[in-house]
């Protein structure tokens, strides 16, 4: 949609922004702006009716190119994330008109919006900025001679006032780690491999400055013993490896980190429990838990900065056939003493993640553990494409986690561990299986396996984004493909933690 967006402080913009909320006329404050009376006129107009994500355009309208009245919904159900919905609308009819600058004047229609203030200026920038920022992504870099790549302007942003542009700004930084997700998502297989997205850890962690980027494969793996690794990825040349970041904060370095585990299948073809009909098309998006770490490591070194450790272990591998493939009945000896005999190679983010959660555990000494994974396509069934499934039996930090969701739009759902569930896991030959011959329950049955590798005591949340990580159709500022999910989501509750 836009080349680039960033904020300017001074100079005139040639489309002015003003917000109407449905059924109402423009308050004062607003018109307080229209010295030349052509807003008010054109809020005669019938489709000038303030509904969300409506935008009244009027040309030539005090001393502008062109005015939008952008509608804000209705009054009672407006809260700071319907401002996503209206930047991607005033975002698309900005591209339309080809504007390189734009005034948003918006926060004067949220003036006495209600009692306790609840979107101010800054927020509303931060809202504005986030879904400006996420219009705006696409992916044009694999386009050939073939096709035509639309010229996209670049977006200078002004406004009424420094919090909303610092909005802005912050909104922008949470779409950009968004952006990076989904163009880690989009990348083909054949291109993003797991060595391949370690090179990108490493790139991203030198540029932060605040970050280090470790990555164990070969030899490492087998030293330390990160068996679900070495299993899942032996049947591919893209060799598997587990990537861990390290955010460094300038002051709380002492603190327990929080550690995000990410599964980061760069192909699922099933092995050889293969994945037959369609299953297989879109398998290279197996990696999205961990591009939403990712992104989320992006926001976090670069926009939040937090007063705390925290640490990113991605789970890489290709989960691949040849005769060297990892078979349904291997038996496997995890770093923790637990064995799984394998009954479905097919269940191998399971296998990574384990390796991922028993480190964390281990090695990390957490202060919490959140993993994200598109784990099973039950999920996608249970809730489709709205929530997110979670699993996280700590009340506080469930608490946590499904603020993070309410509040950056990436929402979560409950989803219960059960001694039942883990009991269906139990495998005649070694302690699990890693899939049950029992069909009911399946994103439930993941769950179970998991917490089989991590200790007791240590604070976890278990997320399975099958269902939301890619969206079928364009919204009000998303397009279809990878929706990055879990980089705003575990940013916001890394910053609330
Ligand atoms: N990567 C898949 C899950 C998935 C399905 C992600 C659809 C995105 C969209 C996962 O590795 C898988 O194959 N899960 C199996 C588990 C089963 C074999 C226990 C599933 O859900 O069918
Ligand atoms: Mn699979
Ligand atoms: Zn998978």
């Amino acid at each position: 949609m836009f080349e680039s967006i960033r904020v300017a402080s001074k100079g005139k913009a040639s489309v002015l922004i003003v917000g109407q909320f449905k059924d109402e006329g423009l308050n004062t404050e607003t018109k307080a702006l229209d010295t030349d009376g052509s807003l008010v006129k054109a809020t005669k107009r019938a489709d000038a009716n303030g509904a969300l994500g409506s935008v009244v355009e009027v040309h030539g309208s005090n001393g502008y190119e062109r005015a939008m009245i952008v509608g804000l919904g209705s009054r009672s159900g407006f809260e700071a994330g319907s401002l996503r919905k209206v930047a991607g609308k005033t975002g698309r009819a900005l591209a339309k008109a080809k504007a390189t600058s734009v005034n948003f004047q918006i926060c004067k229609a949220l003036k006495k919006l209600n009692k306790t203030d609840a979107v101010d200026p800054f927020t509303a920038g931060a809202m504005i900025g986030e879904g400006l920022g996420m219009l705006s992504w696409s992916f044009d870099s694999l386009r050939g001679t073939a096709t035509d790549v639309a010229t996209q302007t670049k977006l200078a942003v002004r406004s009424c006032c420094n919090p909303f542009n610092d909005g802005v700004e912050r909104g922008l930084g949470f779409a950009e780690g968004t952006n990076i997700a989904r163009t880690l998502s989009q990348t083909p297989p054949n291109i993003a491999t797991p060595m391949w997205i370690a090179n990108e850890a490493k790139k991203m962690a030198r540029k932060s400055g605040n970050m280090k980027c470790t990555i164990f494969s070969g030899k490492k793996l087998e030293e330390e013993r990160l068996v679900g690794h070495i299993n899942v990825g032996k049947a591919s040349e893209n060799k598997p490896c587990m990537i861990r970041l390290e955010y460094t904060p300038a002051r709380g370095k002492s603190k327990k980190p929080i550690v995000l585990v990410g599964k980061t299948m760069s192909y699922d073809s099933g092995g050889l429990s293969i994945k037959v009909g369609g299953g297989m098309r879109g398998m290279k998006r197996d990696k999205d838990g961990g591009c939403g770490v990712f992104g989320a490591m992006h926001i976090i070194a670069n926009v939040i900065k937090p007063n705390r450790p925290v640490v990113a272990l991605l789970v890489s591998a290709e989960n691949s056939i040849s005769d060297e493939a990892y078979r349904p009945d291997d038996v496997l000896t995890f770093r923790n003493g637990v064995t799984v005999e394998v009954t479905n190679t097919d269940a191998e983010g399971r296998l990574v993640l384990a390796d991922g959660l028993i480190w964390a555990c281990e090695k990390e000494n957490p202060e919490y553990v959140v993993d994200i994974a598109t784990l099973t396509g039950g999920i996608v069934t249970a809730l489709g494409a709205v929530y997110g499934g979670m699993w996280c039996d700590d009340a506080e930090l469930r608490a946590k986690v499904e603020a993070a969701g309410e509040n950056s739009g990436e929402i979560v759902w409950r989803m219960p561990h059960h001694a039942d569930y883990n009991a269906m896991m139990k495998s005649p030959i070694a302690d699990i299986v890693n899939s049950s011959a029992v069909r009911g329950a399946h994103p439930i049955q993941g769950a179970a396996f998991l917490t089989y590798f991590v200790e007791e005591g240590v604070k976890w949340a278990h997320l399975d984004i099958a269902g939301v990580h890619a969206i079928g159709k364009d919204s009000e500022f998303m397009c279809a493909g990878p929706s990055g999910f879990g980089a705003r989501l575990l940013a916001d509750l890394i910053e609330r933690s």
